[in-house]
């Protein structure tokens, strides 16, 4: 499928609606903040220094060429997704030296340690990856982001992004952040092989009971995992508990609870701990020390069956050698959920006393622009916030979701990739997922998840 520049569809993009995730906001002292995590689950090489001995200047006022970026993209096919970004910056800057300072761990989870001290300290990076939405606002409560309302977003970026992804972008008055891609996060993976050698059919999963009935079938027939998912960091299993939610009640029920009335939905949201504990029976026994993309590695290898996750799983295959859509590895939207996308979103930000304004300005610049998101997207197995990018490039699965994301009823923001809530609702809700984890206590998690909001 191609883009299709019609009236039509800019209409029908222009009418589209993120769900605001319009969760109380508390003010969070950005120096004191934990992720709340039970660690690092990346498995990518090196990571974040603290900046002191990278060379960039530290007066804010030079116009450095050295352009330090901040990110977690070292999993998986993301890493590729990142280069091929870099590759197109470079042809268009060949005079920026891109610094690259990974801090590995999947959504982030090592990332906010290491960027708000620097920027709280005054000695930010050039810029940094983050979720737009909620997520920015301990940043922009304190000023400490620039307003590229002008420098950025000309008319001509305004008119082609998706409007809720131009909102997401200015958490306050100010345009501060530049999306570069839109995954979904609720995807069920599969080998298509073990689904088969199970006698399990994917498309016919009617809802997350249905998903627990086909694991126990890909148990007692097959040799392979059924679920493969990790532990050893929380957000795995806080993303499934969310899209377990919305397959039993519905997006209005979860926009409720972003709204913070976990009261109200005692029991529903009981149960969608109860279906995510019972699923946690069927998966690996190494599940506490292992990244989500060594996880998805037992998947490509045909020793499991079923895969929770954000379309990045996705990247991965396209990676992966002899691995082809379809006739190796598929996926349905998550049991329950068909008319959901399930949005997850990265931007880049321009913090303030930034190292290297002129270089920071043009790779936002170049982040917002067909190219980098053409090149960028099909490799990271996302779809493009502008309109105006042509699809072809971007193979049959990404198609498919981008005809599933025109057709789609709504597009929630999330908890566990914060665009849907306040940064100290996400910490809480992190702590509450890894004690979870360890001992499947649903009646302490109700009650953490009613605290958190
Ligand atoms: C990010 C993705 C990333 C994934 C796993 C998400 O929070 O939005 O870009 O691939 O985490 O690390």
């Amino acid at each position: 499928m191609s883009h299709d520049n019609s009236s039509d569809d800019a209409d029908r993009f222009t009418r589209r609606h993120y769900v605001a995730g319009a969760g109380s906001l508390a003010t969070v002292a950005i120096a004191g903040c934990s992720d709340g995590g039970s660690g690092d689950d990346g498995s990518g090489d090196g990571s974040a220094d603290d900046g002191s001995g990278d060379g960039s200047s530290d007066d804010g006022s030079s116009e450095g060429s050295e352009l330090e970026i901040i990110h977690w993209w070292t999993a998986g096919g993301e890493q590729d997704a990142y280069n091929a970004l870099l590759d197109g910056f470079r042809e268009e800057y060949p005079d920026v030296e891109v610094v690259d300072n990974p801090a590995p761990g999947g959504a982030g989870s090592a990332i906010d340690a290491v960027v708000q001290n620097r920027v709280i300290d005054g000695n930010p990076p050039s810029t940094f990856q983050i979720w737009p939405g909620q997520a920015l606002t301990p940043y922009t409560d304190e000023g400490l982001l620039e307003d590229i309302g002008e420098s950025v977003w000309d008319d001509e970026m305004r008119d082609a992004y998706l409007d809720d992804v131009v909102d997401l972008s200015r958490p306050a008055d100010n345009l501060v952040a530049v999306p570069i891609n839109i995954h979904r996060l609720n995807n069920l993976f599969y080998n298509v092989s073990v689904v088969e050698d199970a006698g399990v059919d994917p498309s016919a999963i009617d809802g997350p009971q249905g998903l627990l009935d086909a694991l126990e079938t890909v148990d007692a027939e097959t040799d392979a995992t059924p679920l493969v998912h990790q532990t050893q960091s929380p957000w795995s299993s806080l993303q499934l508990w969310e899209n377990v939610f919305i397959g039993e009640q519905g997006v209005d029920a979860y926009q409720t609870v972003l709204d913070g009335d976990v009261e109200g939905l005692e029991d529903e949201v009981r149960s969608a701990l109860d279906t995510l504990a019972s699923y946690l029976e069927y998966i690996p026994e190494d599940a506490g020390s292992i990244s989500w993309d060594q996880g998805n590695n037992e998947l490509i290898a045909g020793d499991a069956a079923f895969l929770h996750q954000g379309d990045w799983a996705a990247g991965q295959y396209e990676g992966a050698d002899d691995f082809e859509f379809e006739s190796d590895w598929d996926m349905v939207p998550f049991p329950g959920t068909s008319g959901v996308y399930h949005s997850v979103i990265d931007s880049f930000v321009f913090p303030t006393n930034n190292p290297s304004p002129e270089a920071t300005e043009q790779f936002l610049n170049y982040a917002g622009s067909v190219d980098a998101q053409e090149r960028f997207n099909p490799i990271k197995g996302s779809i493009p916030p502008r309109t105006d990018v042509p699809m072809d490039d971007f193979g049959p699965f990404l198609s498919r979701q981008f005809e599933d994301f025109q057709n789609s009823d709504s597009q929630p923001p999330t908890i566990a990739h914060g665009t849907g809530v306040a940064p100290s609702i996400h910490s809480a809700l992190e702590e509450v997922f890894a004690n979870f984890n360890g001992n499947l206590d649903v009646d302490a998690a109700y009650e953490g998840i009613r605290d958190a909001f």
